[in-house]
This record gives structure tokens, sequence and C-alpha cells, in this order.
């Protein structure tokens, strides 16, 4: 499983060389003007929620690459209405993908379309393929449902919003890592606007401090699970 990191929110998933796309804000982040979304490669686009800084792209990218969107039902069903490909999901159900099986987890945060039209309620997904296991929070708040995860998957890497004010912060962060029990921890939802800007040697020596790994991509660079 191959991991790029694509600014802010955005992730670029292989696996099996099935190419996900999650939560595609890319073509208005300044921090990602080097990343094309014409060149994106997309089967499946993965959403946790409607806002703007999580769907920004999945039109274009959709129209282009066919990518089916898989998303909560309200999301899901707002772009089959556009005449995109579309799978619905809701809260605590899972799906056997061709790439494997992805659930669609809580979370706490709010979820509304741009124009302030009901996007469902926030989700993440926890992604079991290639006998690797991530958990995509999507962007939250710590909450007690993150123990419910490690009950059914042991995590191979957690991928936790860290930039605080709309999401969990380092601290907050570094709790859910121990209630979802993986101490590798990806860190997204950082810098990309002034109110979740982080100072990164902080943030991962307070994991290290915890006998934790907090990886910090730069944008277009992947990880190798
Ligand atoms: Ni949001
Ligand atoms: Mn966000």
């Amino acid at each position: 499983m191959k991991i790029t990191f694509y600014g802010h929110a955005s992730l670029g998933i292989e696996v099996n060389d099935v190419h996900i796309l999650v939560d595609p804000f890319i073509s208005a982040n300044e921090k990602a003007s080097h990343i094309n979304i014409n060149a994106l490669q997309a089967d499946y686009i993965l959403l946790t929620h409607a806002h703007q800084d999580h769907i920004l792209d999945v039109e274009a990218i959709a129209k282009r690459t066919n990518a089916v969107i898989v998303s909560n039902y309200e999301i899901a069903s707002h772009f089959g209405n556009k005449g995109l490909e579309y799978h619905p999901m809701n809260h605590g159900g899972n799906w056997d993908f061709e790439f494997g099986n992805v659930k669609y987890v809580n979370a706490i945060h709010t979820s509304s379309f741009p124009d302030g039209s009901y996007g469902g309620q926030p989700g993440g997904f926890v992604i079991e393929g290639e006998r690797k296991n991530i958990y995509i929070a999507g962007d939250t708040a710590l909450t007690m449902d993150m123990k419910l995860i490690p009950m059914q998957t042991n995590l191979d890497l957690a991928i936790l919003p860290i930039g605080d004010n709309f999401t969990m912060g380092i601290d907050d962060a570094i709790l859910a890592s121990d209630f979802v029990q993986c101490d590798k921890v990806l860190g997204y939802h950082f810098d990309t606007f002034g109110y979740i800007e982080i100072d990164h040697e902080e943030a991962k020596r307070k994991f290290f401090d915890k006998n934790k790994d907090l990886m910090l991509l730069e944008i277009g660079e992947s990880l190798e699970l």
C-alpha cells in the first residue's frame, strides 16, 4: 500500500494497482500548486464530509476518470445527481471493494456543502487492503468511538488531523493514537490556513516522547506500508 500526501487532507492511496483519492482539495491550495489534478489517477474518490476543503476538486477529477465516489448517503447522492458514479455508505457500514474492505466510521465534526445544504454526518474510513490496515480519521474531535476500531482491526497506520482549531490538535491526536492502538501516525489537516499552522518539530517531539512516530510528508511525498 502506497500513500501520497497531496496537501491539507488530500491523499492518494494505491492498493493492488487500484488508485484511491481521498478528500481532494488541491487546485485552490497554494502550497500544492505543483500538483496537477489533471494528472491524478482515480478509480475511487473517498470523501469524509462535504466541506469545501475536502470536496473542491471532486467533480473535475471524477468527470475525467469516471471514479466511483464513496461517501455518506447525502454526499454520494449529491454527486450521483450530477451524473457521476457513486457508492453511498453510512456509519458502521462495511463494503468489500476490489481493493479491500472499507468501513465508514464516526467522526465528530460538521458536514455542510459550500452552499450550506446538508452534507449528511461526517465520518472517517477504516480501509483493510493488501494485508495493511489504515484509519483515515477525517476532520474530527477526539472521540471515545475511536476505541471501537482496534476491537476489530489491527491498524498499521492512523492518519489523524493535527492542526487544531477545526479538529483535534497534537495532544488529542496523541490520545487518539492510544485509542486506536496505533503508534504510527501520519498527520494531516495542518498548515493550509492560518488557523491550523503548527510547529512541526514540537509536534514530532511530543509524539516521540510518548514512544510514538508522527510522520509529516511534504506535499507530493509518499510512504509505503
Ligand atoms: Ni471540515
Ligand atoms: Mn477540513
